[in-house]
């Protein structure tokens, strides 16, 4: 099966896991994009929140949320109140996996990961988050809402909750809408207004 565990380094630092991650061939997804995109933000942050994987721009950057998704993210934090310095922000999955569309110029579009690529790169999230140690844990979108909670997770069901993680040493997960979903929707205030009541519920937690 695929995995990234003989990769990790056993109890390592933030800054030796990113090292390390960097040379990841856990699943095939490293063959085809730039570089591996690790986390990024406080290492005593209280809330870590979890993206799905890198988009195009942050697999040219090498950092997360650092795009347009990264933009409404940024903007829906601030408004919940939830203080940035005390987040840690990172993706299920560490490498971007996209597909060429010859017609559209060449533009590499995004690609769901498979559930065999998000069981492989799990041991990267569980050991920053074991490293951190943070008091809530932020699943954004589906995508990451089944990674950490598991297949019938069901984001429109348990959004806005929180909710115990057994794949994360029991941690508590409060799943949202994925910051994209915001520039995807007809009804794109509603949509945000909906990310940023969610968030509240983690800013009341940090209080
Ligand atoms: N979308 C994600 O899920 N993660 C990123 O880092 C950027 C966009
Ligand atoms: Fe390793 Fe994850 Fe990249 Fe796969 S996606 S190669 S498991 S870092």
């Amino acid at each position: 099966a695929y995995t990234a565990e003989p990769f990790v380094p056993g109890g390592a630092g933030l800054d030796a896991l990113r090292e390390a991650a960097a040379g990841c061939r856990g699943c095939p997804l490293h063959r085809a994009a730039s570089q591996t995109v690790f986390g990024a933000g406080a290492p005593d942050a209280r809330v870590v929140l979890v993206g799905e994987q890198p988009g195009d721009q942050e697999d040219r950057q090498g950092k997360p949320f650092v795009g347009p998704a990264g933009r409404v993210l940024t903007r829906a934090l601030d408004e919940a109140g939830v203080d940035p310095d005390e987040t840690y922000i990172t993706n299920a999955v560490k490498h971007f996996k996209f597909t060429v569309v010859p017609e559209r110029g060449k533009r590499r579009i995004h690609k769901p990961p498979s559930l065999r690529e998000m069981t492989a790169c799990r041991p990267w999230l569980a050991a920053e988050v074991h490293v951190i140690d943070p008091e809530v844990i932020v699943a954004l979108g589906a995508t990451a809402g089944k990674a950490l909670l598991g297949p019938s997770f069901r984001v429109t069901k348990q959004r806005g909750m929180l909710l115990p993680c057994p794949a994360l040493d029991g941690h508590e997960v409060l799943a949202t809408i994925h910051p994209s979903a915001v520039l995807r929707a007809d009804d794109r205030e509603a949509v945000y207004e909906g990310l940023v009541s969610d968030l509240r519920v983690v800013a009341e937690v940090l209080r």
